[in-house]
């Protein structure tokens, strides 16, 4: 069983006797024990600075992780991905999304091809269209420019560009308007559309397979409101649609002209494909050359994570930490907190690209597992949080691991704000580590019926991760650093973090009961009472 291979391997076995001896420590004991611990337990690489010295680690769980990194054999598979192995077994695909930020001139072969010289090609074309919108030089159908941009896809196809939209939007064409059409439900679209004027807007239909039911349903509604807008000339199409899309066949079907079409590979996961033409909407917004720093602020990630030792790499400790505390301490979630009120959407965004990549229940080669895999993310921007979710955090019965991320500088400074934002972080994960003990609670006055409701205590682990600010480039290391951790936790998991067979299911009932609710006649229904029951109640008040 290859779940014996993980759970039965030394390293393993060391890590839960280690486990039962450090459980018990507290932070406090391990900051007093060692003066140094906040400076020494820290790592610089590629612009970003990790403290992670508030987790519950010693030296001996470090060595030990990096121990089990290494019987995992995760250099070699970092080697792999990076060298466009097969490594997405069960679709038999490469993945290469460090392709997509590797510079021009570099070389990444996949069955005879350097991808990297059709990467450059891909952005190539973007940068030259992107530059025609901005300009004002691609007009719409009725000779007007461009001014609002709709991004229509879902998942990997939206969550990437809307994130990365509402971090950059400092740096964003702020006469030009982006909106995000995800969502089946109607009032997606609605909403974003009802005060645009047609002659001036572009769709870009974003879908790596070009047959997402959603995005699919919002790109059709999306042509009749166009050509119902600009008089019902057909022809308006070419000049108000684009597509980003593996799928040249499918696109041409919906009648959007293959030239205007910007393409990526079956080597780019869904979820990691922001950095791809996925990103045109991005493009558009900052600029080419603004979206060249975001992607090297991705590729020097890639390059640390690449070749420096596992004790020394941020994305593989951040892995490491987290099967940590998933695997040994039993924490189920992992909240990511901001406190940089343009990263929004960054939580929302991490929810895909964790767990859609590393829930799963089978090993690469199919055996089921008996160990925990992905934690579930989640989280908002500081200082929201504090005053909603963060009560639990601190007195809780959960732990609940933290990644807090902050900037040195404000994009916009105001007054004090930045200052008190960042004291308010630092607050936090001091706070959560080190906590108030009863004898510091009585020591302020507490009346004794109160002392235990006041304690807090502490313990609770966070990394801090500071950055300078929050620009192109700083994002492509954030996001790559992610990735990267992800990675780390797949190949200790032994899984494919690259496939999505989970959300199949879902999807085929889905096509299935779209006929029985839109039916004329009463349909003979053949799923379990509760579904039969349902679907005859909806059917019965639909209109
Ligand atoms: O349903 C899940 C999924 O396949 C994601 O992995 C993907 O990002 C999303 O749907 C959208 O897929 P597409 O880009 O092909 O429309």
């Amino acid at each position: 069983m290859a779940e014996a291979s993980l759970t039965g391997r030394p390293a393993w076995k060391a890590l839960e006797a280690h486990y039962a001896k450090l459980k018990g420590l507290h932070l406090r004991e391990l900051f007093a024990q060692d003066a140094g611990r906040g400076e020494r337990l820290t790592l610089e690489a590629a612009g970003l600075f990790l403290d992670y010295s508030k987790n519950r680690v010693t030296d001996e769980t470090l060595k030990l992780l990096v121990g089990l990194a290494e019987e995992c054999g995760l250099k070699a598979k970092i080697d792999a991905m990076f060298r466009g192995d097969r490594i997405n077994v069960t679709e038999n695909r490469a993945v290469l999304h460090t392709a997509l930020r590797a510079p021009k001139g570099a070389k990444v072969m996949l069955d005879g091809v350097n991808v990297v010289d059709e990467v450059h090609a891909v952005l190539g074309k973007m940068a030259t269209f992107c530059a025609k919108v901005r300009s004002g030089e691609w007009k719409g159908h009725t000779g007007r420019p461009i001014r609002n941009v709709v991004n229509v896809g879902i998942g990997g196809s939206d969550l990437g560009p809307v994130m990365a939209y509402e971090a950059l939007r400092e740096y964003s064409r702020r006469e030009m308007t982006f909106r995000f059409v995800s969502n089946v439900d109607g009032i997606d679209f609605v909403e974003a559309t009802r005060d645009l004027d047609p002659a001036e807007t572009l769709f870009i239909i974003s879908s790596k397979t070009f047959t997402t039911l959603e995005t699919m349903t919002n790109a059709e509604s999306a042509r009749e409101w166009a050509l119902k807008g600009l008089g019902g000339d057909k022809k308006a199409v070419a000049r108000h649609f684009v597509a980003v899309s593996t799928n040249a066949e499918k696109v041409s079907e919906f009648g959007i002209d293959t030239a205007n079409m910007f393409g990526f590979w079956d080597w780019v996961g869904g979820r990691y494909s922001m950095d791809s033409a996925i990103g045109l909407s991005t493009m558009l917004a900052i600029g080419p050359e603004k979206f060249g720093e975001m992607l090297a602020g991705f590729h020097e990630m890639d390059e640390h994570f690449r070749t420096a030792p596992p004790a020394s790499n941020m994305p593989v400790l951040m892995g490491l930490l987290s099967v940590w505390y998933g695997n040994f301490f039993g924490a189920a979630t992992t909240a990511v907190l901001p406190y940089e009120q343009y990263l929004k959407r960054f939580p929302a965004y991490l929810q895909q690209l964790t767990m859609e990549s590393n829930g799963k229940h089978v090993t690469l080669d199919g055996a089921e597992i008996a160990y925990q895999t992905s934690a579930i993310y989640w989280g908002e921007p500081g200082t929201n949080g504090q005053h909603s979710f963060y009560q639990l955090i601190h007195q809780g019965t959960k732990l609940i691991p933290c990644d807090f991320v902050m900037f040195n500088k404000a994009l916009t400074p105001l007054g004090r704000h930045h200052d008190i934002l960042i004291a308010n972080v630092l607050a936090q994960a001091e706070a959560l580590a080190f906590g108030k003990t009863a004898d510091e609670v009585r020591k302020e006055g507490t009346k004794e019926a109160l002392v235990a409701h006041r304690v807090f205590h502490g313990n609770r682990p966070s990394n801090m991760i500071v950055a300078e600010k929050l620009d192109p480039r700083t994002l492509g290391r954030l996001v790559a650093l992610y990735e990267h951790s992800v990675f780390t936790q797949g190949a200790i998991w032994d899984i494919d973090s690259f496939d999505q067979w989970g959300v199949e299911l879902g999807k085929a009932l889905a096509q299935r009961i779209i006929p029985e609710l839109e039916g004329a006649g009463e349909p003979r229904l053949g799923h379990d009472s509760s579904t039969n029951n349902l679907i005859r109640r909806y059917r019965g008040r639909r209109r």
